[in-house]
């Protein structure tokens, strides 16, 4: 398939949001070299990668200029590096890596760093750090889908070691299935690796609203949000800081809370034209933030989840004007572009009635639902489901789908 091809299917089942884009900027902006050769050589705004419309574009510059934004950004970013080279781990797999210059920072103090996120991103963030650091052995980027296990655990073949998985800006867009999957899998590499898995993905609003009443003042903030609509209920249990705990037991890690705070380094630039006593009140509103460090508990067994096949492939042939499908495995980030190829390449204008075999079928995400929206698109009411398990189902059920892929009884 051409290049091109590729890449549009890529874009077309799943595309990146500003808010990938947020953290390099903000650090560009505020002076870290690094970050800002990357947003150099990246282009967004000329890049064929973005797919982000003005309108994104304006929000992401809106979002930027909120007062506590940039703080919370940086300190996240800077106390994050500074946990991972203290932690003392060799190997990192940062998921999603987005377009940060963390993989520059940690290969260049020898730490060997795969940066892992969705095939369109890589395109993008692959070559813009190969034309900064060359060719170095200790930074490699790959094409993953978190939620699919064989694409992460093919790019650690050279690990040796301990293992240290980073997670910024994922858990929190997760649905609850795609959450355990991800948990499962994190678990599987940890089990097989050794090793610790940091996030503050569940911290990150309730940090960012104490640093933007510290960075205001509190009289100022509460006039901002009062008008403010009330954030929806968290999409998963891990975001439900109450509730999570006992998730992460349940999915067979222990827990350790660390508050970002023990890694602050001296100097933030977004601080540092603060007087010293607002320095140190804001300071102390990013501690709030906490490092959750989960490793596996030593007595768990692996088992209490069933692992589900990741393969996938679709027989695709046509009768008349019908086009049937048979599929298995797992319809995800990874394998949905080949679904909409072979749809794509099946369909044309003598089509009326699209139809798919599920039997197989252990999985899919947001990104397969994404190419179901699209034969809709072509043949609304006459795409078909059969055969769709128990877990499939109740993900169609969520999303609405179920009313409109299903013949009638
Ligand atoms: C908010 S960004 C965070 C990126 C980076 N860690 C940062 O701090 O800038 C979210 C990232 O998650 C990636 N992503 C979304 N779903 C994913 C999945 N299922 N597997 C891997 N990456 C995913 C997106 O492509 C995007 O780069």
């Amino acid at each position: 398939m051409e290049e091109q091809t590729v890449y549009s299917l890529r874009h077309e089942v799943n595309p990146v949001f500003t808010t990938a884009q947020s953290c390099v900027r903000v650090m560009a902006g505020l002076g870290d070299e690094d970050s800002g050769l990357l947003v150099d050589r990246l282009d967004f705004d000329a890049n064929k990668n973005s797919t982000a419309t003005t309108d994104e574009v304006d929000l992401l510059n809106k979002v930027k200029s909120i007062p506590g934004f940039a703080e919370t950004i940086e300190a996240r970013f800077e106390c994050s590096n500074k946990l991972i080279e203290n932690l003392g781990y060799r190997f990192v797999l940062d998921i999603p890596c987005g377009y940060t210059s963390r993989g520059l920072k940690l290969a260049r103090k020898d730490i060997r760093y795969y940066g892992c996120d969705l095939p369109a991103v890589i395109d993008a963030v692959k070559p813009a750090a190969k034309g900064i650091i060359g060719g170095s052995g200790s930074i490699s980027y790959h094409e993953v889908d978190a939620t699919n296990y064989d694409s992460i655990r093919r790019c650690l073949d050279d690990v040796r070691g301990g293992l240290l998985i980073t997670t910024e800006g994922l858990l929190m867009y997760m649905t609850q299935s795609e959450l355990e999957e991800i948990f499962v899998n994190m678990k599987r590499l940890l089990t097989e690796f050794g090793g610790v898995w940091i996030t503050t993905d569940n911290m990150i609003i309730s940090s960012q609203q104490a640093i933007m009443a510290a960075s205001m003042g509190e009289e100022a903030y509460k006039e901002a949000v009062c008008n403010l609509p009330d954030p929806p209920p968290p999409l998963n249990l891990f975001l439900d800081v109450d509730k999570a705990p006992e998730f992460i037991d349940r999915m067979g890690f222990e827990l350790e809370r660390v508050s970002i705070g023990e890694y602050m380094p001296d100097e933030l630039l977004t601080l540092k034209d603060l007087p010293e006593d607002k320095k140190r009140e804001v300071k102390k509103a990013m501690g709030v933030m906490e490092f959750w460090m989960m490793k596996v508990k030593p007595d768990s067994v692996s088992g209490s989840y069933t692992r589900r096949a990741t393969n996938f492939s679709a027989d695709c042939k046509r009768e008349n004007d019908r086009l049937l499908f048979r599929l298995s495995g797992r319809i995800d980030t990874i394998t949905s572009p080949d679904l909409l190829s072979v749809y794509r390449e099946a369909d044309d204008k003598s089509i009326r009635t699209v139809r798919m075999d599920m039997k197989d079928v252990s999985y899919i995400s947001s990104a397969g639902l994404r190419v179901l929206m699209i034969m809709l698109g072509d043949h609304p009411d006459n795409v078909k489901l059969d055969n769709v398990n128990e877990d499939i189902m109740e993900i169609l059920r969520t999303t609405g789908f179920d009313s409109i892929l299903f013949d009638e009884e």
